[in-house]
């Protein structure tokens, strides 16, 4: 896997998008005060939320949704494309990223930056990688399911182990700046979740704005956007027929997938990681 992903910091990263000169950027960000960073393990929501930001910023204005691409949107700090897509946004400013709390860039911490800190189940997690795996060539072959998920609670993935990443995030100095969201509370009420992000991020939008944002951010509207669908990626990178990147969008599918004996290993695994945190997941 040498050809795929480079070490950074003990972290799996892909090097199709993560290279010395985007990490270097990275590590020298100049974060603005009214910056505001969605941050999730991958398969998380981070998708959702390249949706949702922009129209919470910007009063539910479906332009930027409609014309430019989630990647440019919302971009990831630490991915190749955030420098020119840094270029062209105009404050306040959304990002993304999936870096642990300890490699943020040092202006991160000197700043009143925002975060939202996305949450999943990591047994949906584990199954959301499964199929990403399947069809992104910038990522390694996963085999059975039971492979990618020995692999995944080793940590032998990209961005590293799943507990490592929650727990990095859980206790940190940010105070009021971090807002804590699963995607499980997402998909049972988009609409109360989306009113207490307004209220974290200090804007208002009318009642009927907000109906309409989050009509606008249901998986069945998404998965046909263009710009939020991925269907824009060349097939040879990912190849929507193996499976698509908003694959099904839905709370434990991951029932489909593990064997019993599999899920108490998992559960075995994820408890003794997270013991003493008051971090939980669903166990059944
Ligand atoms: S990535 O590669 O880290 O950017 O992936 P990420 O966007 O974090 O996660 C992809 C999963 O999120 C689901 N998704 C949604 N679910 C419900 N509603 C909406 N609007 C939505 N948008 C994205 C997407 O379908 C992936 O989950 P799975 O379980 O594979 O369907």
């Amino acid at each position: 896997n040498n050809d795929l992903y480079s070490l950074y910091h003990g972290l799996l990263l892909p090097k199709i998008s993560h290279t010395d000169k985007s990490l270097k950027y990275f590590e020298s960000f100049q974060v603005q005060d009214d910056d505001v960073i969605a941050v999730t393990y991958p398969k998380s929501g981070t998708t959702w939320m390249q949706e949702i930001l922009p129209l919470l910023l910007n009063g539910g204005d479906l332009t930027p949704v409609l014309t430019i691409p989630n990647w440019d949107r919302v971009p990831w700090l630490e991915e190749s494309r955030a420098a020119e897509a840094a270029k062209k946004l105009s404050a306040p400013r959304a990002f993304a990223s999936h870096m642990p709390y300890h490699l943020m860039p040092s202006s991160f911490f000197s700043s009143k930056a925002k975060v939202i800190y996305v949450s999943r189940n990591p047994k949906d997690v584990l199954v959301s990688t499964f199929h990403f795996h399947q069809m992104a060539s910038f990522l390694h072959d996963p085999g059975t399911f039971e492979e990618i998920a020995d692999q995944f609670l080793a940590g032998n993935v990209i961005f590293g182990k799943w507990t490592d990443h929650v727990k990095s995030w859980r206790n940190t100095d940010l105070g009021d700046r971090i807002l804590y969201v699963t995607y499980e509370e997402m998909i049972q009420d988009l609409h109360g979740v989306l009113g207490r992000m307004l209220l974290f991020l200090g804007k208002s939008m009318s009642k009927d704005a907000l109906n309409h944002v989050t009509e606008h951010c249901t998986f069945k509207t998404m998965k046909q956007n263009k710009m939020s669908n991925y269907s824009l990626v060349p097939k040879d990178v990912m190849d929507s027929k193996k499976s698509a990147f908003l694959r099904k969008g839905i709370v434990g599918d991951w029932k489909n997938y593990f064997s019993p004996e599999l899920e108490s290993k998992f559960n075995t695994a994820i408890s003794e990681e997270l013991k003493g945190t008051d971090i939980t997941f669903p166990l059944g």
